[in-house]
Parts: structure tokens; C-alpha cells; sequence
């Protein structure tokens, strides 16, 4: 009878884990939750950076801490068995040119560690960070991202 709750019980686990185990949704899901949190600090650091939103040295602070633990967190996030599923926008390139991708991600990682560490007490000391933080972005997908239609 126990024995038999236990064969069962494993027989679940293996049915909800192999969907999941096929294209690695989970890990999808994580990297493209740290790019999300990217676009949204992005966005509230282009109001500092044009002086439409006062500027808040303890504010850009933590976004910038927030972009640099995802930073550190994101070059993981690309196992083999997550190359496609998942309305996934990262490009094949990612695997096959993998120096240049761990450069790609290397300097992010150092130019947002970089920013959290400067913690900028003025809006022109910030400007210069958020230059070498932002222009990770663009370069990084031009290489590395698809755009989905
Ligand atoms: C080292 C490479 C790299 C850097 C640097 C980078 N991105 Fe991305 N970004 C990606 C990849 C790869 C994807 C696609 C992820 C996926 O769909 O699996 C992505 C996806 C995104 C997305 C879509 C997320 C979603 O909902 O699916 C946004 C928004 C985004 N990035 C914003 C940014 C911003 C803003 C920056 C700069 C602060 C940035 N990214 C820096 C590689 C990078």
C-alpha cells in the first residue's frame, strides 16, 4: 500500500517534470524575468538621466545593485536544452559563438557592478555610469537577441 503511493507519487513527478525537462521553461522564464527588471530600471533611470525625474543617489543606488545581481545571475541561465520554447528571444549565436557571448556578458556584469559600487552622488556623476550601463544593451542584443514577430 505504501509501496504503491510511492510508485504513484513518482509517476506524477515524472509526468509534470518532463515537459518542463524538454525545452527548460523554467530558466526561459528566469532570464527573461531579469531582462524585464532590466527594461523597467532602464526606464526609470533614462527619467533621472533627462532630469524629468528629481534626482535620488539612494534610488539609482539600488537600481543599479538590482542590474548588477541579475547581471551576475544571467550568464547561467542558458543551458543547452534552453535554446528554444518558451516565446525565447535569445538567438542561436548565443551557443554557437559562446567567447564573444561570455564577453557580452562579462562587461555587463562589470559595468554594473562598476555603477552600484560608484553609487553616484550627483546626476553628472550618474550620467557618466548610466552611459556604460546602457550601452551594454543594445550592443547585446544586436548580437544576441531575435526579435520575435
Ligand atoms: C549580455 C547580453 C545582454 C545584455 C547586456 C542585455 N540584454 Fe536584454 N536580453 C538579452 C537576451 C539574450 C534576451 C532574450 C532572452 C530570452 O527571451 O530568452 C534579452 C531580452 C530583453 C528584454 C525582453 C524580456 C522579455 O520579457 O522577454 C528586455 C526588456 C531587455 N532584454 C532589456 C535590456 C536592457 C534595458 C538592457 C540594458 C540595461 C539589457 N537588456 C541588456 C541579452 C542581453
Amino acid at each position: 500500500m505504501a509501496n504503491a503511493r510511492f510508485l504513484m507519487a513518482g509517476a506524477i513527478v515524472v509526468a509534470l517534470a518532463a515537459p518542463v525537462l524538454a525545452q527548460n521553461l523554467g530558466v526561459i522564464k528566469q532570464r527573461q524575468t531579469i531582462m524585464e527588471g532590466n527594461g523597467k530600471a532602464a526606464k526609470a533611470l533614462v527619467g533621472y538621466a533627462k532630469g524629468e525625474t528629481p534626482y535620488d543617489a539612494a534610488a539609482v543606488a539600488g537600481l543599479f545593485a538590482e542590474m548588477s545581481s541579475g547581471a551576475a545571475k544571467f550568464g547561467t541561465l542558458f543551458p543547452a536544452d534552453s535554446k528554444t520554447g518558451g516565446k525565447t528571444e535569445a538567438s542561436p549565436a548565443i551557443w554557437d559563438k559562446k567567447g564573444d557571448w561570455a564577453d557580452a556578458v562579462a562587461k555587463f556584469q562589470a559595468d554594473t557592478k562598476a555603477a552600484a559600487a560608484a553609487k553616484p552622488a550627483t546626476v553628472e556623476a550618474f550620467r557618466a555610469e548610466f552611459g556604460k550601463v546602457m550601452g551594454n544593451c543594445k550592443s547585446c542584443h544586436e548580437s544576441f537577441r531575435v526579435k520575435l514577430q
